[in-house]
């Protein structure tokens, strides 16, 4: 995929209907999701438990676009090559999940996937300076992970202002996650976010059997994020 900094809206299937993420993944994608955001969740490093490598694989033959997997796990060494098999086309890491995030990332990128390093909302965005010439992403999180439906933390925006401003012309994704909504997102796009993740504003008011309201939903994010720039 060629890069481009042009708003992507990356529905979070943590929002779905769990008894049919197959059809669900379908629906988002055939309404205009660019990316479809994994949501993996330890009990350890976030107080919830999501999906297993095995669950990302039975997700990947419905995803037709990009497979976009949040790990909140710790360590996260040790599941990388499982969650690259499985078939991410991007794997994020947390800063906060282990002493050796650069190793981590490397690990990452030696397998063939695109590499993303996640800021929980406490940490600076300083602390990325030194993985700038490897990652491929840098997540900015609006809310502290571990569930759909929060609200917003605002010391974000300011956040991914300064991560823009880091990366310069590098080809480097900026994503937000958490709290993304009509009203959050020219926030986050005006200042340089192109990644938008939502689940709940995403998934509210439709289903696999009323899907256009995912459409309306969708449409109406990228709307307002657009009007922002
Ligand atoms: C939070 C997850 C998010 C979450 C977003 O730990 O990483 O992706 O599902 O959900 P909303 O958009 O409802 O805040
Ligand atoms: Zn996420």
């Amino acid at each position: 995929m060629s890069f481009d900094r042009s708003i992507k809206i990356a529905p979070s299937i943590l929002s779905a209907d769990f008894a049919n993420f197959g059809q669900e993944i379908q629906a988002i994608e055939a309404q205009g999701a660019d990316w479809v955001h994994v949501d993996v969740m330890d009990g350890h490093f976030v107080p919830n438990l999501t999906f297993g490598p095995p669950a990302v694989k039975a997700f990947r033959p419905h995803v037709k676009t990009f497979m976009d997997v949040h790990l909140m796990i710790a360590p996260v060494d040790p599941y990388i090559e499982a969650y690259a098999e499985a078939g991410a086309d991007m794997i994020t890491a947390h800063i906060e999940a282990g002493p050796h995030i650069h190793r981590t990332i490397q690990a990452i990128k030696a397998q063939g996937v695109k590499a993303g390093v996640a800021l929980n909302p406490a940490t600076p965005a300083e602390a990325v300076e030194y993985l700038l010439d490897m990652v491929d992403m840098v997540l900015v999180m609006t809310v502290n992970p571990g569930f759909g439906g929060q609200k917003f933390i605002h010391s974000g925006v300011e956040k991914v202002r300064k991560v823009r401003q880091m990366i310069g012309d590098r080809e480097i994704h900026i994503q937000v996650d958490g709290g993304v909504d009509v009203n959050t997102a020219p926030l986050v796009a005006a200042a340089g976010a192109d990644s938008l993740v939502a689940g709940s504003a995403v998934f509210k008011g439709g289903s696999v059997h009323a899907p256009e309201v995912y459409g309306e939903n969708i449409r109406a994010i990228r709307a307002a994020a657009n009007a922002a720039l």
